[in-house]
C-alpha cells in the first residue's frame, strides 16, 4: 500500500497531535518511511522523542538546531513522495496558504512539489473563521487535499466541527493519493450533491437533510482521477474540490437545466443530490404573513430527473442514489430498473449527513456488493472504481 513511499508528517500544535502517534504508527505499519516535522507549539503536546522512538528517525523540530544541516532537511522535504499535515490548526494553514515560511515545517512545506494533504483540527469558532475558510479554500485552489474535520465535542468543551477527521479516513486518503491513477483521463463526469431547496415564498423553502458529503467526495475522487468534474450542487456547507467545476443551482428544476447543458457531452452522470421530491404548486411572492388561521401548504410531485435521463441516455453510465428507509436492496433493485441505471448505490436514510456511510451496489446485470460502514471518502473511491470498470465495459 505505502511500501518504499515516503511520506513527510507535519506536526502542528494542537490538543490533536497526540493521535499523530498514532498516524505515524499506522503509516509505517502501511509500508511507509516516515520523516516527522514538528512546529514549536507541537512540542509543547507531544514531545519528538515519542515520534522517534516510533519511527527510528530523528525528529525535524527546527532549521537551525546545532546538529542539523538546513540545507540536508529541505532535501529529504523535497523527497517526500507526499506531505501530510495533521493535525493542522489555523495558524499553519494560513501561513501555507499565504506563502509564509518562518519555521521547518513551513519552510519545507514551501520547497516542496508533493502532493499534500491537511487534516485540520481545531476549535470550531476557528474553524468556521472566514479568515480560515478562506485560507482553506486557497490551499483547495492550489490543488492540496483537506480532510473535513468532524462535528463532536472538542477539547474546549464546546460542541461543533473541528475535531480530526478519523485516523482511518487520515490513512486512506494518503494510500489513495500516493497510489492515485489517472483512469478518468479524458472523461467528463457530471455530480449533483446536496438537498435541492423548494420555494414557499420570497424567504421559506422546503429541504432535506442531505449534508451534500458523499456527493463532494465523489466529485473530488473522479477529478483527482483524471475526470472532468462538473459539479451540480445545492447550497452545502463544504467547499467544492479545486479540480472541478462547480455550479450551485437551488431547486430540482435547476438541477435538471444545468445538467441537460452537459448530457450529451458527459461519459457518466453520478446522482447523489438528494431532490426534494415534492414542490409547493405556487411559490408566493414577498413573505407570507401570518394571520392565526390554519394553513395548507400544496405540494406537487417534481418530474422524475434520472428516470427522464435514463429513457434518453446514449453512451453515458446512469449511477443513482437509493435513499431507504426499510427493504433496502428490494426498493433500490426497483428503482435501477424502473430509471434504467447502469448502477445504483443503495443506503440507509440514517448515514444522512454523517461522515460514514454503509453501501451496497446493485449493477443492472443483478450483481450486488454489500460494503462495511467506511467513511465517505473511502466510499467515494470505491464507487469511482464501479464506475471506471463500468466504463470501460462499455
Ligand atoms: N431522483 C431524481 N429526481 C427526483 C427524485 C429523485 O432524479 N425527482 C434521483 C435521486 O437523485 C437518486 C434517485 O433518483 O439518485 C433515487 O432517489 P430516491 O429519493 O431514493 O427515490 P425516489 O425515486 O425519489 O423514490 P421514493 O422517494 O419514492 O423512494
Amino acid at each position: 500500500m505505502l511500501e518504499n513511499k515516503k511520506v513527510l508528517l507535519g506536526v502542528t500544535g494542537g490538543i490533536a497531535a497526540y493521535k499523530s502517534a498514532e498516524i505515524a504508527r499506522l503509516l509505517i505499519r502501511s509500508g511507509a518511511t516516515v520523516q516527522v516535522v514538528m512546529t514549536e507549539a507541537a512540542t509543547k503536546f507531544i514531545t519528538p522523542f515519542t515520534f522517534k522512538a516510533i519511527t527510528n528517525k530523528e525528529v525535524i523540530t527546527s532549521l537551525f538546531d546545532e546538529n542539523s544541516d538546513p540545507i540536508t532537511h529541505i532535501s529529504a522535504a523535497k523527497k517526500a513522495d507526499i506531505i501530510l499535515i495533521a493535525p493542522a490548526t489555523a495558524n499553519i494553514i494560513a501561513k501555507i496558504a499565504n506563502g509564509i515560511a518562518d519555521d521547518a515545517l513551513s519552510t519545507i512545506v514551501l520547497a516542496s512539489s508533493a502532493p499534500m494533504i491537511f487534516a485540520p483540527a481545531m476549535n470550531t469558532q476557528m474553524y468556521l473563521n472566514p479568515e480560515t475558510q478562506e485560507n482553506i479554500s486557497k490551499l483547495k485552489r492550489k490543488g492540496f487535499e483537506i480532510i473535513e474535520p468532524e462535528t463532536g465535542e472538542l477539547a474546549c468543551g464546546d460542541e461543533g466541527i473541528g475535531r480530526l477527521a478519523s485516523i482511518d479516513e487520515i490513512i486512506e486518503s494518503v494510500i489513495s493519493e500516493v497510489n492515485r491513477k489517472d483512469d478518468l483521463k479524458g472523461k467528463t463526469i457530471i455530480v449533483t450533491a446536496g438537498g435541492t431547496r423548494e420555494p414557499i415564498d420570497s424567504l421559506r423553502y422546503i429541504t432535506n437533510r442531505s449534508s451534500g458529503k458523499m456527493g463532494y467526495a465523489i466529485a473530488g475522487e473522479a477529478a483527482k482521477r483524471g475526470a472532468k468534474v462538473i459539479l451540480i450542487s445545492a447550497p452545502a456547507n463544504l467547499i467544492p474540490p479545486s479540480r472541478a467545476e462547480f455550479v450551485e443551482i437551488e431547486t430540482a428544476s435547476e438541477l435538471k437545466v444545468e445538467i441537460d447543458k452537459y448530457f450529451s457531452e458527459s461519459d457518466a452522470l453520478i446522482m447523489s443530490a438528494a431532490i426534494a421530491d415534492f414542490s409547493p404548486v405556487q411559490k408566493i411572492e414577498g413573505k407570507i404573513k401570518k394571520d392565526g388561521k390554519i394553513r395548507t401548504l400544496e405540494l406537487k410531485e417534481n418530474p422524475d430527473i434520472l428516470k427522464e435521463l435514463g429513457r434518453n441516455k446514449k453512451q453515458q453510465i446512469l449511477t443513482g442514489f437509493a435513499l431507504e428507509d426499510k427493504n433496502l436492496i428490494e426498493n433500490a433493485k426497483k428503482k435501477l430498473e424502473e430509471k434504467n441505471l447502469d448502477f445504483i448505490v443503495a443506503n440507509d436514510i440514517s448515514v444522512i449527513g454523517s461522515d460514514f456511510n454503509q453501501i451496497a451496489i446493485i449493477d443492472k446485470n443483478g450483481d450486488i456488493k454489500e460494503f462495511p460502514e467506511m467513511s465517505k471518502t473511502e466510499t467515494a473511491r470505491i464507487i469511482i472504481d464501479y464506475l471506471v470498470d463500468k466504463l470501460g465495459d462499455r
